[in-house]
């Protein structure tokens, strides 16, 4: 099988280095101004998303055995999306360094020490179609979250690091545009399964109440952040690309909501 002229996935092209370069610093005096309590609590977000984004990888690797059985559209999906997420990775592990100073060495070992757990998010793994749409529904919630992240913390922190942002949300969008269009492209007959998997997805996440360290279901580890129908209105708009649904009027709300008379949505630790 060969990968159809009528795929065009996309890629946005962007190095680390075009808005961090080696020698980049904070502007001067911009840590001690900030207000300390948002600042800490970016500082522990961070902690967080940092390595869920380095966490593709030991995905990736797990899917690879397994490479003979996806089509070539997917194969190609994956590989260009291991690219963004590696760089991902390595753009947040500089906002971090920028804003803790804290040894590249220091993150080496602290991703070394992670246990990426396959087996509870296996039910999401089971075929092609079932990845594609655990990333959807993935994607979707990060472009929402980055663009959260962005407005409520990472706007503080000058423009090099807005910058960063704004390619991540970007670029998850991107990734969630792909993974559509691999599921129209290769797997049109099974659209009508969308509804039922995708509660299942988030029925699943619910339960865990966990991040199992192997990228998917990440939102799991900070759901205080969000609404408490994010899942339902994730759905939907999912649901509504796919003609399958009307489109959820709350999905503009939800990359803005936080909680009431608060500046910013703080993380429980
Ligand atoms: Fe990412
Ligand atoms: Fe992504």
């Amino acid at each position: 099988m060969t990968v159809p002229k009528t795929l065009s996935l996309q890629q946005r092209s962007w190095q680390v280095e075009d808005f961090l370069p080696v020698d980049y610093g904070l502007p001067s005096g911009l840590l001690t101004q900030l207000d300390q309590d948002l600042h800490r609590n970016c500082v522990r977000l961070l902690g967080r998303d940092v390595y869920s984004e380095g966490d593709s990888q030991p995905l990736f690797d797990y899917l690879q055995p397994r490479w003979a059985e996806f089509t070539p559209g997917f194969r190609q999906l994956m590989t260009l999306w291991l690219a963004d997420e590696q760089k991902h990775y390595q753009a947040l592990r500089r906002v971090y360094q920028l804003l803790t100073r804290i040894p590249e060495e220091e993150m080496n070992q602290c991703f070394a020490r992670r246990h990426h757990e396959i087996e509870p998010i296996q039910a999401l793994l089971a075929d092609e179609f079932t990845i594609l749409v655990a990333l959807l529904f993935d994607e979707l919630g990060s472009t929402i979250s980055y663009r959260r992240d962005l407005r409520e913390y990472y706007r503080h922190y000058g423009p090099a690091v807005t910058n960063i942002a704004k390619q991540l949300v970007m670029d998850e969008g991107i990734h969630f545009q792909n993974a559509a269009q691999i599921l129209q492209t290769y797997h049109d007959k099974r659209l009508g399964e969308l509804p039922a998997l995708l509660h299942h997805i988030s029925r699943l996440e619910k339960s865990l109440g966990r991040y199992c360290k192997t990228f998917f279901l990440d939102h799991a580890q900070e759901q205080e952040r969000f609404p408490p129908d994010f899942n339902e209105v994730i759905i939907a708009m999912i649901l509504a690309h796919f003609d399958l649904g009307p489109s959820p009027r709350r999905g503009q709300y939800l990359w803005a909501w936080k909680p009431a008379g608060q500046a910013f949505t703080p993380l429980v630790a």
